[in-house]
């Protein structure tokens, strides 16, 4: 399998190339040809990683290859995970956020249009993660659009970390947990259909155990506000949780989720009209991979509560995707 890493210079490409190469993307039996994608000042970076790989010896890794060519890094490609993206700079505005990332995304995206194996896969991680992939996703025409997708798993991951805790049990006790919206601190996470099963060994409702004051207050925030915390503690971003993130949600994806009543995940997807959310919009979802394709969970009813906190975030997705269209940055729409 050909896989292509974006910003595998940076941080979480440090974080997520040992990982990857030692088969917790695929499994322990596909072999993968990498392809480290930098901009040239981020070259020499991405070379040292990749000696270190080598250093590693993983027998899974058959090829490694470092360039700043589009065509190259996604000649072939099976899986693209675009990590790499423009950070906001002090002073910059948002539209010249949006700008710079479109010209990264839309480029990247007519390269996976132009050479992607018919199965691609696309990640991107590169904030703003949602509409960088609705940019990138107009520019590849010829590629399903379920093919492309953004990360909001780290924030999934997140809640179900936060709700373990509360409730002093293993993350393995919690299911159904959802994140609706956009990557951003507007996402919403919801419980509502969340259960626990307690040290008792009961199976209960979060929703009957804890308090929409809880919920406001000090669930959410601490959730979406999350990224903020580790640089404040850790004094750099969150780049492990990330990487380990990417590596969740595409093993998934790859692989199929459970069947189990809950036992969904999340991930922004390519809305079809579900829950409101208009139609083509990269926006998180409770998802099931079924046969290598995600499918947002049909029927959940959803509380008032969560109903404004959706469109909210999705209100801001909407206000995204019209900036990126009057600057001209979407192909097709
Ligand atoms: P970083 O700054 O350490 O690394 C980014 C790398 O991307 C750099 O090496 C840079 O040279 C490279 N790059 C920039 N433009 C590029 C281009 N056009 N083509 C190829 N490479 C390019 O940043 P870090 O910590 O690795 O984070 C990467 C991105 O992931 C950021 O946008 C960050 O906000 C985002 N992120 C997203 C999360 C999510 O849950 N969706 C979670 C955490 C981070």
């Amino acid at each position: 399998m050909n896989v292509t890493v974006t910003g595998a210079g940076g941080q979480i490409g440090y974080a997520l190339l040992f990982r990857l190469a030692s088969g917790q993307l695929l499994g322990p039996d596909t072999p993968i040809n990498l392809r480290l994608l930098e901009i040239p000042q981020g070259l020499a970076a991405a070379e040292g990683t990749a000696l270190e790989l080598a250093d590693c010896a993983f027998g899974l890794l058959a090829s490694t290859t470092i360039t700043d060519d589009l065509t190259q890094a996604f000649d072939g490609v099976n899986v693209a995970l675009l990590v790499g993206s423009r950070p906001r700079a002090a002073g910059m505005e948002r539209a010249d956020l949006l700008a710079a990332n479109g010209r990264i995304f839309g480029p990247q995206g007519a390269a996976i249009n132009a050479g992607a194996a018919s199965d691609v896969r696309v990640l991107v991680v590169g904030n703003p993660a949602n509409t960088n992939a609705l940019i990138a996703r107009s520019h590849a025409p010829d590629v399903p659009a379920d093919r492309f997708t953004a990360m909001t798993r780290l924030d999934h991951n997140r809640a179900v970390a936060q709700l373990a805790a509360h409730f002093d049990v293993s993350v393995t006790a919690i299911e159904g947990v959802a994140i609706w919206g956009n990557h951003s601190a507007s996402q919403y996470p919801d419980v509502f259909h969340a259960t626990v099963r307690l040290k008792s060994g009961e199976r209960c409702f979060v929703r009957d155990l804890v308090d929409e004051r809880w919920l406001a207050a000090e669930f959410i925030p601490r959730v979406a506000q999350r990224g903020s915390e580790i640089i404040a503690v850790r004094g750099a971003s969150s780049a492990a949780s990330a990487a380990g993130a990417a590596l969740d949600h595409v093993h998934d994806w790859a692989n199929s989720t459970p069947s189990g009543a809950g036992q969904w995940t999340s991930a922004a997807v390519v809305s079809d009209g579900s829950y409101g959310v208009p139609e083509g919009l990269i926006s998180s979802f409770p998802v099931r991979s079924v046969a290598g394709h995600w499918r947002i969970e049909p029927g959940l009813e959803i509380a008032e509560f969560s109903r404004a906190r959706i469109d909210a975030s999705v209100a801001e997705l909407v206000a995204e995707r019209d900036a990126v269209a009057a600057l001209g940055l979407l192909a097709t729409q």
